[in-house]
């Protein structure tokens, strides 16, 4: 399937750029008049994808974190969110509800919420290479959409 449209930022894993990448996957699915429900679990799934990458992804220094937004004919979007940080060994076990290599303060619920707010989420890694992390959600079709 091509892409009817496409965006495409990149962005420093700084904390403060977390409320950006969501908000900015927000507006990109705005042009599909998507539900404030709809628009909340986008924002909740990117914004755990984000963190991720801050915290996890490049954990002792700044790095390059990429987001790229894409939406197709059937009225689905698809959030790619990429990194070149330590990358993950064991994927399966990392997406395991609870599992965390993080601090007190991690739950290890970001895998677990991505698929719940999302129709399918992907998860690519190479350690030492990076993590691309794939969520993708059809949404409703409305009569506001802009596409
Ligand atoms: N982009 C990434 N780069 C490297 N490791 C990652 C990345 N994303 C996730 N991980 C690994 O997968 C584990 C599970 O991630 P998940 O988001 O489910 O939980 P968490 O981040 O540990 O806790 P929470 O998201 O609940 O605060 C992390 O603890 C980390 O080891
Ligand atoms: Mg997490």
């Amino acid at each position: 399937m091509k892409p009817i449209n496409e965006a495409a930022v990149s962005f420093l894993s700084r904390s403060s750029n977390e409320g950006f990448a969501r908000t900015a996957a927000a507006c990109f699915a705005a042009q599909l008049d998507p539900t404030l429900e709809e628009i909340n679990d986008i924002k909740t799934a990117v914004s755990e994808a984000v963190t991720n990458c801050i915290v996890h992804a490049y954990p002792d220094r700044l790095g390059r974190v990429s987001l790229r937004l894409r939406l197709f004919e059937d009225n689905s979007l698809e959030i790619q969110v990429k990194d070149w940080g330590v990358g993950i060994a064991d994927v399966e076990e990392a997406r395991r509800p609870m599992f965390t290599t993080g601090s007190a303060e991690r739950s290890g619920m970001g895998f677990t919420i991505m698929e719940s707010f999302m129709d399918a989420v992907k998860v690519r890694s190479r350690p030492g290479k990076g993590t691309v992390v794939t969520l993708r959600r059809k949404l409703s079709r409305r009569m506001g959409a802009a596409v």
